[in-house]
């Protein structure tokens, strides 16, 4: 099988990891060939790094160079970087999947296109089942995410609600809403929120709850499926990756099994 010619856009958290397991343990099966960020020096260092040598490119260059593009950057680019692998007939992985709730027709876009987009399951485990009970009929998906006071700190709902995230002193649910009221009001659980939309029944009927206890130590979070196929439920204890605490280590986990899922001939799970 050909080498999938890799391209990583974003060179943070979660694309240095990529970018490592590209010559490490995916080595068999990609080639990186390209890297970009927008703060140059993110992608001079993590360069240096590498056992072998890759080369920089601004965001159009890498697309052209690249078999297979890793969006690893920002939900304010993830759009803009489909887009662009769309007009250039690039597969592309989507990590900033926030970025692209309102966006849905770029997913259509792609179909029409032949492009093949990749959206990992990041931190959440569950996926799996949920496509599968996609295939008859889902009536509700709820997405309880529990989090430290410190990892809700600055949302813009707490803001706009004046709730003081430091006052509360014993297990409060802080949110109730739609999957797209959540992608607003709190900016950084987006992405989990956002890969359960679009694995299911839609960002408007995605309902999430967000809880927060000062007794919580990490971000977990819970899914509950009901419909034809019966009532599936999920837990996840996620640990923090060990340079960005706001990124779950299983996020780039994810992101690497996917990679060696595409690269693969055999697919296991749904
Ligand atoms: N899908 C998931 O489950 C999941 C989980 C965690 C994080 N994420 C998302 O993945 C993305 C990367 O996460 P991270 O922890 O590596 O973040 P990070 O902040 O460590 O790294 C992001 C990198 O992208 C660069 N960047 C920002 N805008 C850019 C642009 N327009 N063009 C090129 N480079 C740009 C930054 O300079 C930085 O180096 C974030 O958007 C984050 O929200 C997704």
């Amino acid at each position: 099988m050909k080498k999938l010619k890799i391209g990583v856009i974003g060179c943070g958290t979660i694309g240095r990891a990529i970018a490592a397991a590209c010559q490490k343990e995916l080595s068999g099966c990609v080639d990186l060939v390209a890297l970009c960020d927008i703060d140059k020096e993110k992608a001079s260092g993590l360069a240096k790094t590498l056992k072998r040598k890759v080369p920089i490119f601004e965001m159009s260059g890498l697309i052209k160079k690249s078999g297979l593009v890793v969006e690893a950057a920002s939900g304010a680019v993830s759009a803009k970087v489909l887009s662009a692998c769309i007009a250039g007939r690039r597969d592309c992985l989507v990590m900033s999947v926030g970025g692209l709730i309102g966006k849905e027709d770029l997913l259509v876009r792609a179909a029409a296109a032949g492009v093949k987009v990749y959206i990992p399951s990041g931190a959440i485990s569950g996926i799996d089942g949920l496509k599968s009970a996609m295939a008859g009929m889902v009536t509700s998906v709820t997405l309880t995410t529990r989090k430290p006071p410190k990892g809700l700190a600055g949302a813009p709902y707490l803001k706009e609600n004046r709730i003081d995230i430091s006052k509360i002193n014993c297990e409060t649910v802080v949110f109730e809403g739609s999957a797209e009221e959540a992608v607003k009001g709190f900016p950084q659980n987006v992405n989990v929120s956002a890969v359960l939309s679009l694995a299911g029944i839609g960002a408007k009927k995605t309902r999430v709850r967000i809880v927060t206890s000062p007794d919580y130590m990490k971000n977990v979070h819970e899914i509950e499926v009901t419909g034809a196929s019966g009532r599936i439920t999920t837990r996840t204890e996620n640990a923090p990756s060990a340079t960005n605490p706001k990124t779950s280590a299983l996020a780039i986990f994810s992101a690497i099994a996917t990679l060696r899922q595409a690269a693969s001939s055999v697919r296991i799970g749904t």
